[in-house]
């Protein structure tokens, strides 16, 4: 078992909040049906499908790369309100046995609050919604499938220099490692830098509305799951988060009126302007979203 590291759990639960627990009503306004806050999955450029259609092929892609349709324990690291999980429960492969435990960690209390209403509402009370960092978890059993989408970014700070991220992160998949059973699978989504040469100039922007939160580079994911994971497959699709960043703004421009009677306008403003810099950022190549699919060594 790797030793705990308390101080290498990156953003802290006061800073996830601060992001997450704006309020689950003014993230209703301009994330679709789903409530799914990670990049959405198109066939192709041509591809003409609703933002919906594509954050469930998303969730798909998941659930058949993990092995979430088929497993009967299932970990979503960073769960959000739940729909990956919920997914996973009702969605399952053919011939699959029925999902006995999905577990889902989240920093953020209004998040896991809507996401166990969710799953009340679904009738699905295999499902566990827990307000727990994925360094403090310790299941009793390992689980046949993990998921994590959207929540890697939140793992280093800032001030953290590449060895000490590569450390972070190698603690991380140690720790997947750990609680997973042998020869299953995880998926990973993450935003990564681009091109180490390119500049991203908006750093405090980012900062302040994720704060504590520091992105990897590819070499540095590589490095720290190596001999840990077989790195089976992986995938760029920052043109994905692009498109979805543009349909967040435009539902976000849309529903203005009601974001600002929410959260107020200069909290309306930030996050305008925070998806209009992320959407510039992966069309012009300084951000990339990389899908992982990793086997368990
Ligand atoms: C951008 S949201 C993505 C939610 C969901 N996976 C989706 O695709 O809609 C990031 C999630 O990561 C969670 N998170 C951040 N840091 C975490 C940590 N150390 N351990 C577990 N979850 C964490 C947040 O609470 C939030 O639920």
């Amino acid at each position: 078992m790797i030793e705990s590291r308390p101080e290498a759990t990156g953003a802290s639960p006061k800073a996830i909040r601060a992001h997450y627990d704006v309020g689950n009503d003014f993230y209703r306004l301009w994330l679709e049906e789903t409530m799914t806050y990670s990049s959405a999955m198109w066939r192709d450029e041509n591809d003409t499908g609703s933002l919906a259609d594509a954050q469930r092929r998303k969730i798909d892609w998941h659930l058949r790369h993990s092995g979430a349709d088929t497993a009967t324990t299932v970990l979503d690291i960073g769960c959000g309100w739940g729909a990956t999980l919920r997914a996973a429960a009702q969605a399952r492969a053919p011939d699959a046995p029925p999902l006995l435990r999905g577990v889902g960690l989240t920093l953020s209390d209004a998040q896991a609050e809507l996401g166990r209403l969710l799953a009340t509402q679904a009738r699905l009370p295999q499902i566990e919604i827990r307000i727990e960092g994925w360094a403090d978890h310790r299941p009793a059993e390992p689980y046949g499938a993990i998921i994590s989408v959207g929540a890697f970014e939140h793992f280093t700070k800032p001030a953290d220099a590449s060895p000490t991220k590569i450390a972070i992160y190698r603690e991380f998949f140690a720790r997947c490692r750990d609680i997973l059973a042998p020869e299953a699978r995880m998926t990973l989504q993450t935003i990564a830098y681009g091109d180490p040469d390119d500049e991203v100039p908006a750093g405090p922007l980012v900062e302040d509305i994720f704060p504590e939160s520091e992105l990897p580079r590819l070499p540095e994911i590589l490095a720290a799951a190596n001999g840990l994971f077989e790195i089976e497959l992986y995938r760029n699709d920052r043109r994905d988060y692009g498109r979805t960043c543009e349909l967040w703004a435009a539902n976000l421009k849309a529903r203005r009126l009601e974001a600002v009677e929410l959260v107020g306008k200069d909290q309306t403003r930030r996050y305008e302007r925070y998806l209009k810099f992320a959407a510039w950022g992966f069309w012009s190549h300084r951000l990339h979203l990389l899908r992982f699919r990793l086997k368990r060594r």
